[in-house]
């Protein structure tokens, strides 16, 4: 059967947020035990071309893959990047979600982005009921929707574009009207600043970033239908499945709220914590969650407890970028575009972390003293919460540019061969100037220093932003695998 995703082919991109490093360090942080990202066993559901969980299969060797779609052309496209690549840890099949085995067996991190709002219901309950019969007494299961209320403001732009697109059968000329309309709407909002110029604006910033084959599936596919988050809960309730957290850490802050709306949420969450999680998303207009589920029966620690950190290591690329009215440094994560001030003792870990960025530092050596262990660790969780820092379940280990002959990972080489965006051993994407582009092709360990200076004079200068980016392999007393 040819689908709309064969006949116009979706982004094929890795998602940092569905990593299972990261939903295990939401796990440990809420009292879990989950499995090892490093050899755990992981699904990917609606995959696409899955490069999303090949770019993890090349940096966790010891892990095992398992994705599938209804695509053909998105499942074949998979499977010729995993025989370039050698890979033996990672399989995608092509599979209907209405017929996944059942004896396909377990899985400690189920994946599904971009799927939930965007098929039919008796796939969504299909999807509920396939977490419930793979997922592993401790697994973690990663599950993105359109979020109600704020995704009810999309349908306005979907309910103008509809209108102003009408009659046009071609997806792809379809799409471009509708982006068409929201341009207009966004110069419209121009002349009148306030809330929606705001949301109009950003919705605008948001096609632009993401391009028409985006818009084409994500805003006028066959199916668009967003959820209270309530709804999404009770569902999965009704499937042995309970909310644990959101996957993104700084997500599940209300930073941007005032002093009244906090004090709302924290008498809801002592006394339920999905009362909490809806009136966050009333107050915030919240148009997109991407949420974590694990088993009903775990006992989850709420409120959390920072003892978890003490098991994890940490990294960043925050940078000292000023100094506050009080005198405090102003720190800014280039990854996540957080900018906050900080106090002493988080500025000489954001240091610490800088200096040994993209490789995460284990928490022993951030806080080698004993008896800081707590105070430590309550530092560390809440500059993972305003997203200077990110935790880590499993080491991120990555090249810093010191080889003499260095080796820019697989998986960036060959995509450097047709493409300017390359995947990054920390599961993000980064784009090539075309001399940089041309060096990363030829940086697979067959070439010395002293040969690329003759062609890069600032070979310098491009290997350490090679390294910054995490397009590096680590050495073998690095790895650690
Ligand atoms: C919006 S795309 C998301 C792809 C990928 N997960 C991502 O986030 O980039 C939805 C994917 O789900 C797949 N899909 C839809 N219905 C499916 C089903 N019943 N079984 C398996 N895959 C399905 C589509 O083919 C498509 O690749």
């Amino acid at each position: 059967m040819m689908t709309s995703y064969d006949e116009l082919p979706y982004i094929d991109r890795p998602f940092r947020q569905t990593h299972p490093d990261r939903l295990a360090s939401m796990g440990l942080l809420l009292g879990m035990t989950p499995a090892d990202p490093a050899t755990a066993r992981v699904l990917d559901v609606g995959c696409g071309a899955a490069l999303n969980i090949i770019a993890m299969a090349a940096t966790l060797p010891k892990a095992r893959f398992l994705g599938f779609d209804l695509a053909k052309s998105a499942v074949e496209q998979a499977q010729a990047r995993i025989s370039q690549l050698g890979l033996s840890n990672v399989r995608v099949e092509h599979v209907d979600l209405m017929e996944f085995p059942g004896e396909a067996g377990e899985f400690d991190y189920i994946i599904a982005h971009g799927f939930y709002s965007w098929v039919p219901q008796s796939v969504r309950e299909a999807l509920l009921a396939l977490m419930n019969r793979h997922a592993g007494p401790n697994a973690i299961c990663y599950l993105s929707f359109n979020a109600r209320p704020g995704a009810t403001l999309r349908e306005v732009w979907r309910g103008a574009a509809a209108y102003h697109a009408g009659g046009i059968e071609d997806t792809v000329e379809k799409a471009r009207a509708s982006v068409r309309m929201l341009e207009m709407m966004a110069e419209a909002s121009a002349a009148n600043p306030g809330a929606w110029q705001e949301i109009v604006t950003d919705m605008a910033d948001r096609v632009r970033d993401n391009g028409v084959r985006w818009v084409a599936h994500d805003d006028f596919g066959s199916v668009f239908e967003p959820f209270h988050f309530h709804e999404v809960a009770e569902a999965a309730a009704r499937h042995g499945m309970q909310y644990l957290s959101d996957a993104c850490y700084f997500d599940s802050q209300p930073y941007e709220l005032g002093d009244a709306a906090r004090g709302i949420l924290q008498s809801l969450a002592d006394r339920d914590i999905l009362l909490r999680e809806q009136y966050f998303d009333f107050l915030e207009l919240r148009p997109f969650r991407q949420i974590l589920l694990c088993r009903s029966c775990i006992a989850l620690r709420r409120p959390i407890d920072c003892a978890g950190l003490q098991h994890m290591s940490f990294s960043s690329p925050s940078d000292e970028t000023g100094v506050a009215a009080g005198g405090r440094a102003i720190f800014s994560n280039p990854l996540t575009g957080v900018r906050s001030e900080v106090r002493e003792g988080s500025r000489t870990i954001l240091r610490q972390l800088r200096a040994a960025w993209p490789c995460s530092v284990p928490f022993d050596q951030i806080i080698p003293d004993e008896r800081e262990r707590d105070a430590g660790a309550r530092t560390l969780e809440r500059l993972w919460a305003c997203a200077l820092i990110e935790a880590h379940a499993v080491p991120q280990r990555c090249g810093r540019g010191a080889d003499d002959r260095p080796v820019v990972w697989q998986l960036a080489r060959i995509e450097a061969a047709t493409d300017e965006t390359v995947t990054t051993r920390i599961h993000s994407q980064c784009a090539l100037d075309a001399g940089t582009r041309e060096l990363v092709r030829l940086l697979d360990g067959s070439r010395s220093r002293d040969q690329l200076v003759a062609a890069f004079p600032d070979l310098q200068r491009r290997m350490d932003w090679l390294a910054r980016m995490g397009l590096l392999e680590p050495t073998d007393q690095q790895t650690g695998d």
